[in-house]
């Protein structure tokens, strides 16, 4: 059996298995989803979002790139903000980052000329850390400056969040979304908060919509 084979068989397994304990189980689901939760995590196979919040299909809309981040000129990441935040009403948005991801250590690292597109991406990165030299440098190991431009990097994404119009439009009209920060240990699984903002967050000014502010 090749590999791919045994997804499918996987499938048909999972599958069974929740019909045999729910028989409604996908048909429920059939008509519409009402997730909670916007999810944007990094595409790294070791932080599935569903499964380390030990959430069911419907419970959360994803958008997973290379290191979690939000780029303004980036209409995928864009698109799915927008759906998840007008049309779902989503009441939480997750930024979800983790430890010794390999993005933000290819980031810290020299330019690898084959990697044009992957080279354009982690560029937003390499400016954070411009950002923050100064206390990433400070610490002793490498393992430890990339953990914590990790951590630097999930809370600005969060912060971007709240540079779009879809979030300033959405904190004037319903109060909501509330934004988090958090980091993943692929040591042992677990995951903390670093950052959370509401909408009573004073967006810095240079970056407000003057007909979006909550007055
Ligand atoms: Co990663």
């Amino acid at each position: 059996m090749q590999a791919y084979e045994k997804l499918l068989l996987e499938n048909k397994a999972w599958a069974g298995e929740k019909i045999a304990h729910d028989p409604a189980f996908f048909t429920k689901q059939l008509k519409q989803q009402t997730p909670d939760f916007l999810w944007i995590g990094c595409s790294d196979s070791r932080v599935p979002a569903e499964i380390v919040v030990n959430a069911t299909p419907g419970e959360i809309f994803v958008h997973r790139n290379i290191a979690n981040q939000i780029i303004t000129t980036d209409f995928n990441s864009l698109s799915v903000i927008q759906f998840a935040v007008q049309v779902l009403q989503v009441k939480h948005i997750i930024v979800c980052g983790h430890y010794e991801c390999g993005g933000i250590k290819a980031a810290l690292d020299k330019q690898r000329s084959d990697l044009t597109l992957v080279n354009n991406w982690l560029m937003h990165i390499k400016d954070i850390y411009r950002l923050h030299e100064e206390s990433i440098e400070s610490l002793p190991t490498l393992e430890a400056r990339i953990n914590r431009l990790v951590e630097f990097n999930i809370v600005e994404q969060v912060y971007k969040l709240t540079h779009t119009p879809i979030i300033q439009q959405a904190w004037k009209n319903r109060q909501g979304p509330t934004l988090h920060g958090w980091v993943y240990g692929l040591e042992d699984g677990l995951l903390n908060e670093l950052v959370s903002l509401t909408p009573h967050h004073a967006i810095e000014s240079i970056y407000q919509y003057t007909d979006l502010i909550a007055g």
